[in-house]
């Protein structure tokens, strides 16, 4: 057995439910050793302009603080569900954490990825075989979400990530599940990154980037526009 086996997922990989992750679910961890190491983390790019932030542990995981607003939102039974759908990147672990002023965050542990696709796109030199590669993981993406009928409903360049592999292949894969929604009809908010694609596409050495990717939005606003046509007649 390998070392790093130790410091696997908390949840048996078998279990085919996320219900442990419900925020009324949630153990709260206080005082949480990882939360008092970054003590200075709200320097950090802070969940919505907020106080909160993605650190690295020492297991070289990404741990993402989120505020919890009105104790509503389901961030870590969402991305526990999206990471057993494919959609997201692996889901180790979620917990609830205050901090001095007994201010709640969840605190959700995953694999760490390597760029968000903003970045990759605005940072990296062209490159056809890896933009093809990014294109066609990033289209399968697209396309399994719209099958599945998961609403991400905030789909912009910076939510989604990428990770080179050890084959030099690209895997793609949406963070940041606040808001998701799981077997909906219609996705009711839009695909962001279609008009952030259309803008970085202008530029001169990006024109062959993405064209599949535009395919597989213009296939799950298909998929969408034909699934809300269903709806009208089934309710009509
Ligand atoms: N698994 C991860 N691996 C590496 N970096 C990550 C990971 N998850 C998040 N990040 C980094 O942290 C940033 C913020 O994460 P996320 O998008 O989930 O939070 P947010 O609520 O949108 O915060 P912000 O408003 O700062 O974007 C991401 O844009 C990315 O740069
Ligand atoms: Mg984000």
């Amino acid at each position: 057995m390998s070392v790093l086996a130790t410091f696997g997922p908390k949840h048996s990989r078998d279990e085919d439910t996320c219900d442990q992750y419900h925020d009324v679910n949630l153990r709260v961890k206080q005082p949480d050793a990882l939360f008092n190491e970054y003590s200075d983390w709200e320097t950090f790019d802070g969940p919505s302009g907020t106080y909160g932030g993605v650190v690295f542990n020492a297991r070289g995981h990404a741990v993402k603080f989120t505020p919890i607003k009105n104790g509503a939102d389901e961030e870590p039974y969402n991305t526990c569900l999206a990471n057993k759908k494919g959609h997201a990147p692996e889901f180790y672990d979620a917990w609830k954490v205050k901090d001095a002023d007994d201010e709640e965050f969840y605190a959700i542990e995953m694999e760490t990825y390597d760029d968000t696709l903003y970045d990759y796109i605005i940072t990296k030199p062209t490159k056809e075989s890896d933009d093809s590669d990014i294109d066609s993981s990033l289209a399968d993406l697209i396309t399994q979400l719209a099958h599945d009928r998961t609403c991400h409903s905030d789909l912009h360049l910076g939510n989604i990530m990428l990770k080179r592999t050890a084959d030099g292949h690209y895997t793609v894969k949406a963070i940041d599940w606040m808001g998701a929604k799981f077997e909906e009809k219609v996705c009711k908010s839009p695909l962001f990154f279609y008009e952030e694609l259309e803008e970085l596409i202008g530029v001169e050495d990006m024109k062959l980037r993405f064209s599949r990717t535009r395919q597989a939005v213009l296939d799950f606003e298909r998929v969408q526009k034909a699934a809300a046509r269903a709806l009208k007649k089934n309710n009509g």
